[in-house]
């Protein structure tokens, strides 16, 4: 199995409060508290981006394995938001960091699952050949959906996380994998301008399709407690651990009362799951690896944990890993 040799993050200075929504659209800080946790997100500023967010996550955990951008042989970035449409921002990416000519791809459209998706990719790809492989979640969703859709726009923030996995026995070891997709339920959360079936076009733009997420929430919250409890239950059982050696759980910060739902389904006191998104809000496939990145960073991990991370986005795809520190 892989190893994690190095943890980065980065959220943008910017801090937009629920108080500030408030004077944008119909909401209260009242509202986001009671139904989300989320008190406050970040924005990217306008010259940042995708590339520039990924860019920073990416510099940290380079060089918290102690490496360097010409040691690293492959790169992987789950994200919906792409800083172009072509080429992926993986390739980008490659070139900003001076990496060598190494193979890069992106994970696009896999929702807030993407980051445990691709550290799946990652970690078969290292068991076919060993390497250093740059895994990044990165989301400027705030540029990509509406801002005057009260439902959604409140929800969500901008951030990335990375890390580094190679074959050598480093900082963690991944444990196991699991994740899972069901296609069915696609029309619950999607964002379907932009893609051939319905390409940008003056009537996607007049009608305000063109960045309209439809989300039905009350669907989602519930597979999301479902899913995430249940392949964290399945990684678990596959690695032979138990509920009771986890020292803490990371899962995907969408929203205080889904991660709580999940805590109790798994049976777990509240210190040992992490949460952020009272701080952040849900910064898609980067509350994952962001949360993780914070948790070392705070000592929220020592060496000898067991760390479980979980998440659950659009597709519904989902997602989970069991980590020994
Ligand atoms: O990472 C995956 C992405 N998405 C998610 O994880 C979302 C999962 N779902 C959720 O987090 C919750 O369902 C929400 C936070 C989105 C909504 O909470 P809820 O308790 O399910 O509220 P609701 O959808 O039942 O809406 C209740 C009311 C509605 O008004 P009516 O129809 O009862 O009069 C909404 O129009 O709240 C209204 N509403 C708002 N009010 C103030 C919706 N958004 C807002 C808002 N401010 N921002």
């Amino acid at each position: 199995m892989a190893h994690i040799m190095g943890f980065g993050g980065y959220a943008p200075e910017r801090i937009v409060t629920n108080d500030e929504w408030a004077q944008r659209v119909d909401t209260s800080d009242e509202w986001i508290t009671q139904r989300t946790g989320i008190k406050r997100r970040r924005f990217a500023a306008d010259d940042e981006s995708t590339l520039t967010l990924a860019a920073a996550a990416a510099r940290g955990a380079i060089g918290d394995a102690g490496l360097t951008p010409a040691d690293i042989d492959e790169i992987v970035i789950a994200t919906d938001t792409p800083e172009v449409r072509t080429p992926d921002t993986a390739a980008l990416l490659q070139h900003e960091l001076g990496c060598r000519n190494v193979p890069t791809y992106d994970l696009g459209g896999s929702g807030c699952a993407g980051f445990i998706q691709a550290m799946d990719v990652a970690n078969s790809r290292i068991a076919v050949q060993p390497k250093n492989i740059l895994v990044i979640g990165v989301e400027v969703i705030t540029r990509m959906i509406s801002l005057t859709d009260r439902a959604t726009a409140v929800l969500f923030g901008d951030a990335a996380g990375a890390v580094i996995m190679g074959s050598q026995p480093s900082k963690a070891e991944v444990l196991g994998i699991v994740s899972g997709t069901d296609g069915s339920h696609a029309e619950i959360l999607t964002l379907t301008a932009g893609g051939t079936r319905r390409p940008f076009n003056a009537s996607s733009l007049a009608s305000g399709d063109h960045n309209r997420l439809v989300m039905d929430g009350k669907k989602v919250f519930t597979e999301a407690v479902r899913r995430m409890s249940e392949a964290s239950a399945e990684v678990l059982r596959r690695v032979g651990r138990t509920v009771g050696e986890v020292s803490l759980v990371i899962p995907h910060q969408a929203n205080l009362r889904i991660i709580e739902a999940v805590r109790k389904k798994m049976g777990l006191e509240s210190g040992r799951v992490f949460v952020n998104v009272h701080e952040y809000g849900n910064t898609g496939s980067a509350t994952v690896p962001f949360a993780m990145w914070q948790a070392v960073l705070t000592n929220r991990i020592e060496k000898g944990d067991l760390v479980v991370l979980t998440a659950f986005g659009a597709g519904f795809h989902w997602a989970a890993a069991a980590l020994q520190f």
